[in-house]
């Protein structure tokens, strides 16, 4: 038998302030994602901002349905509006801001399963990892250098 070990390291910020001004903007940019998810069911808002090579960015927040699993992930709302609308940008960062209107939310929530194989899909596709940051209703960030950071032994095409 022998231990394969997979590490993966997150940077803990205590403040946004220590951020560089980029990366604030970017959470702030989640920030008004966020206020305008639909969330009308879980009324757990969840902003995405996508940060483009070629410095736009690009916003996306969680879409609910009365048919539940519908509901599209802020996340994956992002990466599609940055692939349809810049498809020969790369995306270099995505800052994630979520908020539970039912309870306080101090620690950053890391994306879902799905969205980190999207992202991590993404990363493949454009042959470049997105750095992700993260904050939920404190001012603590968390960061982490690629999806595939956060999907240890991750599927992916080189299975196919
Ligand atoms: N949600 C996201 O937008 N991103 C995630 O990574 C986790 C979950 C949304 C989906 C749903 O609208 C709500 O949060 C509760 O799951």
């Amino acid at each position: 038998m022998r231990l394969r070990k997979l590490e993966t390291n997150i940077r803990i910020y205590d403040s946004v302030d220590e951020l560089s001004a980029a990366d604030q903007t970017l959470l702030q940019s989640a920030g008004q994602a966020m206020d305008l998810a639909y969330a009308p069911y879980s009324n757990f808002k969840v902003g995405a901002a996508a940060q483009l090579s070629n410095g736009t960015i690009v916003q996306g927040a969680n879409q609910e349905n009365a048919a539940y699993p519908m509901c599209l992930c802020a996340e994956r709302v992002a990466l599609g509006n940055a692939s349809l609308n810049y498809p020969e940008q790369k995306l270099e960062v995505i800052a994630i801001r979520v908020r539970n209107e039912n309870k306080a939310v101090p620690e950053p929530a890391a994306p879902c399963g799905s969205c980190r194989q999207a992202i991590s899909e993404m990363e493949d596709r454009q042959q470049q990892p997105i750095r992700i940051l993260m904050q939920g209703d404190d001012s603590t960030v968390y960061e982490v250098e690629s999806g595939q950071a956060l999907l240890p032994l991750g599927f992916n095409r080189d299975f196919l």
